[in-house]
């Protein structure tokens, strides 16, 4: 007679390894439909602009006395370039936060949050900035080396380097400056729309209608980057009123 030994049944868990928190990318600002996008535009152009603090407005200055007060797609193109210019700072001085307070997983995970917003409205940004180009191409315009290429830059690198020295220093500031930056940006957005009532009937190309969308006309897809830009401004209000991403809860 021949027993058959037989291996133990390994033992399986009785629950499940729980999943792994990762901060999840943001979806970006909403996208809007035609009779959300004019409302917004009207909400817009009904409330007061924000109080422009000195530093805000020694970026403003320079833009308009090159590219004039009114809006156009050169100077758009030209504030986008700058627009990106503080979720760099921000992401950066993120990564530098994670390196110096290693081993503190909760501050890790909410500066990492912080990152990963960053990165997004950066996107979000650029998609705004290659629209704008694409729009300026479109419609003929030619452009300097030198202000359209120099200048940007210088103001972006003043932008920059304001951003993560505020950051560190005081970081409400840094958002605060943001904002005004970003309610900036709306305005001009939605006043141009409504002082260019021929943008109404004029096709969207969409270029970048897969990444950012395609809207009935030129008017509603600025007035889509001018909602995107009180996103923007909203969220960093938000981080304003927000204690330090460093303080421990
Ligand atoms: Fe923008
Ligand atoms: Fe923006």
């Amino acid at each position: 007679m021949t027993t058959t030994m037989t291996a133990p049944a390994p033992q399986l868990p009785t629950t499940a390894p729980a999943p792994a928190v990762r901060p999840e990318a943001p979806a970006g600002p909403p996208k809007l439909g035609r009779d959300a996008l004019r409302r917004a535009q009207q909400e817009t152009l009904d409330s007061p602009r924000m109080k422009y603090s000195v530093l805000a407005k020694m970026m403003f200055l320079p833009v308009d006395l090159v590219y004039g007060r009114k809006g156009s797609y050169t100077k758009f193109a030209m504030l986008e370039i700058i627009a990106r210019v503080p979720y760099q700072a921000w992401e950066r001085t993120g990564y530098w936060a994670l390196h110096r307070h290693h081993g503190r997983s909760a501050l890790a995970l909410r500066v990492f949050d912080r990152i990963v917003e960053a990165r997004a409205d950066q996107d979000n940004e650029q998609w705004h900035l290659l629209i704008m180009q694409d729009l300026v191409q479109r419609n003929g315009v030619r452009q300097g080396r030198l202000l359209h290429g120099a200048l940007p830059w210088l103001i972006a690198f003043f932008y920059y380097h304001v951003s993560w020295v505020l950051f560190l220093v005081r970081p409400e500031r840094s958002y605060r400056l943001n904002a005004e930056f970003e309610d900036h940006a709306e305005h001009e957005y939605m006043s141009f729309v409504a002082e260019h009532p021929e943008l109404e009937s004029e096709d969207d190309p969409g270029t970048y209608a897969a990444e950012y969308g395609r809207y009935a006309s030129v008017a509603d897809l600025l007035r889509q980057i001018g909602h995107d830009e009180r996103t923007h401004k909203l969220d960093s209000l938000a981080h304003v009123r927000a204690p330090r991403f460093h303080q421990v809860p």
